[in-house]
């Protein structure tokens, strides 16, 4: 195996089968005839979302929804077809319109300075974390009205994907108020990136589970479902996964193995389940994702472009609507890793 990986050249070792030990290379697949033809790309994914099915009517629920990068899914998707979308996330819903003093501060440090001057806090941990969570109800309340603006109607719920009980609840219930679920988008994902000498298992274990526990616990939710569930489901990968990526080896792992499980549950049950493994996304200001301006300045050194996110979500629709329904996992990145 160490001979394996010091070899240079070639795909990493990753299969073993009766051909022997190989790895995989990515291959381009352009879409079919559909795409450029009449039934193509409007260009505001409006094409796309009536391809898939997708109306007013339609339902689709999002792991991670309320935020980052699958927000601004959530808004492509509310602007192409109006449908009801259901989003999930741990962070408690927000209440209410947000206490005034708070609210004037835009960013984290003038929060950071408003919360410690209010004082009542233990330590400056407790001032982060509660800093923390006012700019994730603000990015929850700013896509929920985002959606609503679009004429979608939506509702958030405060929900561990990594909670099996609670994901199966929340699904039945999503269910039986709309009597239907067409599409499923898991895309829960933390990251915490070190060297393997200096993970942790209870690190390991959250940047691995948020992906494949939450997974494996809304694959088998749907199949509890009396219908069997819905049309489609995507996966949030991420080219880690495909490349590989310092730091990253239990992100990498995680989406490796997310990319999998899709697999499994796509040849028992038939239906359409799709790993996408992104590439890295520009921030957009409110929903800046795991890339932030730092890591943004890093990719440039490295002379790695990032997805437009204006541009990334419309490429997830025409996957859907125009990508061969065959294909269980597709890279989309901006530029070469
Ligand atoms: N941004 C990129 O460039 C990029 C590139 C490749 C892949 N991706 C993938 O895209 C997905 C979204 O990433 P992002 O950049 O948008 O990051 P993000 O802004 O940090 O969003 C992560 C989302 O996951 C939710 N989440 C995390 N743990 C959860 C849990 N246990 N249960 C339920 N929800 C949970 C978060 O909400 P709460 O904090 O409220 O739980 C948040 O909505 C991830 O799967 C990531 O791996 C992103």
């Amino acid at each position: 195996m160490v001979e394996e990986l010091s070899r240079a050249g070639g795909a990493p070792v990753v299969v073993r089968d009766a051909d022997g030990r190989h790895g995989w290379e990515p291959v381009e697949a352009p879409f079919g005839l559909t795409a450029v033809t009449g039934a193509g790309p409007a260009g505001d994914g409006s094409a796309e979302a009536a391809a898939l099915g997708l109306d007013r009517d339609s339902v689709v629920l999002l792991t991670g929804g309320a935020r980052g990068i699958t927000a601004a899914f959530a808004v492509a998707l509310a602007r192409a077809s109006r449908c009801r979308l259901e989003l999930l996330g741990r962070t408690p819903a927000p209440t209410g319109p947000e206490d005034p003093v708070t609210a004037a501060a835009g960013d984290r440090a003038a929060l950071r300075r408003v919360l410690a001057a209010r004082g009542g806090y233990g330590s400056p941990a407790e001032i982060d974390r509660a800093a923390e969570l006012l700019l994730a109800q603000r990015e929850i309340a700013a896509t929920l009205a985002a959606l609503e603006a679009a004429g979608s109607r939506v509702r958030y719920r405060s929900v561990d994907c990594r909670d099996s009980a609670a994901v199966l609840q929340a699904v039945k219930e999503i269910h039986a108020d709309h009597g239907r679920i067409d599409g499923v988008v898991h895309a829960a994902g933390v990251i915490d990136d070190r060297l393997i000498a200096e993970k942790s298992v209870e690190s390991f274990e959250r940047v691995y589970g948020t992906k494949v526990a939450g997974a494996a616990a809304l694959l088998s939710a749907l199949d509890q479902l009396p219908d069997g569930g819905t049309s489609f489901v995507v996966l949030f990968g991420s080219v880690s996964a495909v490349f590989g990526n310092r730091g990253q080896a239990d992100y990498a792992a995680a989406n490796d193995a997310l990319e999998n499980l899709g697999e499994q549950w796509r040849a028992r049950t038939g239906r359409r389940v799709l790993t996408v493994h992104w590439g890295p996304w520009a921030p957009d200001g409110l929903h800046s994702g795991m890339v932030g301006p730092e890591l943004a300045r890093e990719y440039a050194r490295r002379g790695i472009a990032l997805i437009d996110p204006e541009e990334g979500p419309l490429a997830l629709l025409r996957e859907l609507a125009w990508g061969d329904p065959a294909a269980g996992a597709v890279v989309h990145t901006a530029s070469e890793w």
